[in-house]
């Protein structure tokens, strides 16, 4: 069975949906897994207690204590390998995002170590109101994941977007979830991201508008499946949260090669996201350089080109991916990379497309194999790009398969 030996924590919040998670249980039971299921009270207005817990052979809680006892919020939430929250309602999705604590449900979710998914359950228009999305947003940054709304009848009779998720739909997502977690299982990778700093003076310096999200979003998405990860990351401006990556910050192009070189020996993979500057200056000014009259050249030279040299030392089990970025003649050029550099795979980032690139959350890509097979891909979230990315890699690697692509 798919869930084998799988224990899913529920929770269950106050929306019309929860009628749904009789079935839920029923699919996940049936695939294997242990389940336990946790109602916010306002939840117990919309399914009964005794059909889950006749379902989960076992018993409900919903209270953080009452009379007799107290409910070790710590332990269910390390006794899980997955906690799904669904449905997830307005009111729960506000007061995670904020860590309220007023219910068992928030106590375990607060506490939990293991990861945690919501599938959102809600009337289009508040599924839309921006409070909503931000919320979302911040769940999200938090490292929680999300199972899509779908479109459809709502509660109030009005078609459209907010209905959660169909039970069948969560329990191949979860199954997924665990099928994904070791795919990489124990591979080494090792990924560049950012820009670089290349320093002319004590407050000057070269760089590009790189903002690192696509390699961050990589190194997130290869750790999600098992992998582990060493981050060579430039200097950025957001602050993201990188739970279980090791990462190395790097401020120069010769510092980020110097700490690719340390570790490409060990590793199995690497995908070369960064922007790294190819030039540098060639003296660093001690001072402030004080404006003359007239024009100031600035003598540059070379960086060392990081994923050359890596395809150089590139023995036959490891597998390297470059990026290309390019404005014109973009297959011409990325073919030429993917040669000339002996990566196995070549991401080619279109600038020409409007949201893709530097800055932008998403991103429009072509992979080039060393097959000679084009392998394209529409706009999309720079998670998604990730994902296609990563499975691009495993099907080339001929590792098993996640369900959806
Ligand atoms: N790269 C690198 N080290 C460098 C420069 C680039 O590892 N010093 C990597 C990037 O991380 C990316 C790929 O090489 O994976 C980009 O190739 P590159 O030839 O540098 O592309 P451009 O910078 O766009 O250069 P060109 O002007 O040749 O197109």
């Amino acid at each position: 069975m798919t869930l084998d030996g799988k224990k899913i924590l529920l929770g269950i919040t106050g929306s019309i949906a929860a009628y749904k998670t009789v079935g839920l249980v029923r699919l996940l039971i049936k695939a294997g897994a242990e389940v336990r299921v946790i109602m916010t009270p306002g939840a117990k207005d919309f399914v009964a207690p005794l059909s889950l817990s006749t379902m989960s052979k076992g018993e409900v809680l919903f209270d953080l204590f009452d009379e007799r006892s107290w409910a070790n919020h710590v332990m269910l939430g390390r006794w899980a390998d997955l906690m799904v929250i669904a449905p997830l309602s307005c009111n729960t999705l506000a007061k995670m995002s904020q860590g309220l604590c007023d219910n068992l449900l928030m106590a375990v979710y607060l506490s939990a170590t293991c990861p945690v998914v919501v599938a959102p359950a809600m009337d289009e228009d508040m599924w839309h109101h921006p409070a909503t999305q931000a919320n979302l947003g911040k769940l999200q940054s938090y490292g929680n994941r999300l199972i899509p709304v779908e479109r459809g009848e709502l509660a109030s009779g009005l078609i459209g977007e907010g209905r959660m998720a169909e039970p069948g739909t969560i329990v191949d997502w979860v199954t997924d979830f665990f099928k994904n977690k070791s795919q990489f299982s124990g591979k080494k990778v090792l990924i560049t991201a950012g820009p670089t700093h290349e320093p002319i003076d004590p407050v000057r310096y070269i760089s590009n508008a790189s903002s690192g999200k696509m390699g961050i979003a990589l190194a997130k998405a290869f750790v999600q499946r098992g992998a582990l990860v060493n981050l060579i990351l430039g200097p950025i401006s957001i602050q993201p949260d990188l739970q279980g990556i090791t990462v190395s910050k790097v401020q120069t192009a010769a510092e980020m090669y110097e700490a690719c070189m340390g570790l490409w020996e060990g590793m199995d993979i690497g995908v070369m996201a960064a922007a790294v500057a190819d030039y540098t200056p060639v003296t660093v000014s001690g001072e402030k350089i004080k404006k003359q009259n007239g024009q100031w050249d600035l003598e540059l030279t070379k960086t060392q080109d990081i994923l050359l040299e890596l395809g150089k030392r590139k023995n036959t089990s490891q597998f390297l991916v470059g990026f290309a970025l390019e404005t014109n003649n973009e297959r011409e050029y990325a073919l030429g990379k993917l040669a000339a550099k002996n990566a196995d795979l070549i991401v080619l980032n279109s600038l020409g497309d409007q949201g893709a690139g530097f800055g932008y959350d998403t991103n429009k890509i072509t992979i080039f194999d060393k097959q000679g097979k084009e392998h394209l891909f529409g706009l999309r979230s720079k998670d998604r790009v990730a994902a296609d990315i990563i499975d691009t890699i495993a099907h080339t690697l001929d590792l098993p398969k996640s369900l959806k692509g």
